[in-house]
């Protein structure tokens, strides 16, 4: 039996970018035989960022509705929320000691609060960074580490964090014993980086999101909004330097890619491709949307799945997380 496990942080409505970086492969690794996955709202992370209550909720929930919708089986994966698992704080606190500060300054969301700083010519490199933000790579150990964690499919962006996670863990070994077990990423290597709107990397801080469940209308406008350049529509194009194409990559089957790699070389104008390029995500979402609407019209349904995931998370966690106390010697 393996254990995978995963983490959204709900601190913006979910989008494309996450969908095709951790959302799909998560989904996809349910199918795998002999597998116990846990996918968890990381609402502690996200407070670092939100901290308007009726906002953390409405993103936690929207987080699992997305899960859900898109075919997670709350009887097959334990979904939970992070605050609703005292055992994952009780780690966390746990593992501080075992953690060098100069670790945390290397972790790449603080690094580059700090070089925003010091570009700004700002002389507090420090200037907006919470604890929470700075403590951020030890709370996703925790996460991690109090389930004996075999796989986590991540994002590229989160690959630093893992390595920082192995890290930690075996600092605590060395210290401790073998205790806590050493998890191993996994990420989806043609799918790296998904640009957004601007051709920049897809997310809720650069506000150039596509997002996930949106009606067809307002989600083919959206994509109109995708910013290509200035070339006519018969002259050759190169795939690799599209996002459109980027994007395509995501959503389509291994032959249409092939067909569409044909297209970009005898000419396609942006207009089409866009076209062909909301087409792939309508037929890959389906149902998704309604399904996410009727979900998010019922959260006191989504409570309930919270409470059952939460119940059995904790079940796991606790004799895991007494083996670290005990490591310690409490
Ligand atoms: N840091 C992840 C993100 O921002 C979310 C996350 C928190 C996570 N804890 C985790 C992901 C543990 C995987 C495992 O996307």
């Amino acid at each position: 039996m393996q254990t995978i496990l995963s983490g959204i942080k709900p601190s913006g409505t979910p989008h494309l970018g996450n969908y095709l970086g951790m959302l799909k492969p998560s989904l996809e690794l349910m199918k795998r035989p002999q597998t116990r996955c846990f996918y968890f709202m990381a609402d502690i992370h996200a407070l670092n960022t939100i901290q308007n209550r009726e906002l953390l909720r409405q993103y936690t929930y929207e987080a699992a509705a997305a899960w859900i919708a898109l075919g997670l089986d709350p009887h097959q994966a334990i979904l939970y929320r992070e605050s609703d698992i005292p055992e994952i704080s009780e780690l966390n606190s746990l593992l501080a000691h075992a953690v060098p500060k100069s670790l945390m300054n290397q972790a790449h969301a603080y690094k580059a609060i700090t070089q925003k700083n010091q570009e700004a010519g700002n002389e507090d490199l420090d200037d907006g960074v919470n604890m929470g933000l700075f403590n951020y790579p030890i709370l996703m150990s925790a996460d991690i580490l109090a389930f004996d964690t075999d796989f986590v499919p991540v994002g590229k962006d989160q690959v630093q964090h893992l390595e920082i996670t192995r890290d930690i863990a075996r600092r605590f070994n060395v210290r401790h014993g073998e205790c806590l077990k050493l998890p191993q990423v996994i990420v989806k290597e043609e799918v790296a980086v998904i640009p957004g709107l601007d051709g920049r990397k897809m997310s809720k801080s650069y506000e150039n999101i596509i997002a996930l469940f949106q009606p067809e209308k307002e989600m083919l406008k959206c994509i109109n909004r995708i910013v290509t350049d200035t070339s006519p529509p018969e002259a050759p194009k190169d795939p690799d330097s599209s996002s459109l194409f980027a994007i395509y990559q995501g959503f389509a089957a291994k032959d249409q890619i092939e067909e569409m790699r044909a297209h970009y070389a005898k000419g396609i104008g942006w207009g089409q491709m866009k076209k062909e390029l909301f087409e792939v995500i309508r037929s890959a979402l389906g149902d998704a949307y309604k399904i996410y609407q009727e979900l998010m019209s019922h959260p006191e349904e989504l409570d309930r799945i919270f409470n059952e995931g939460a119940k059995k998370a904790r079940a796991i966690a606790r004799p895991i997380v007494d083996r670290a106390r005990n490591a310690v010697g409490f």
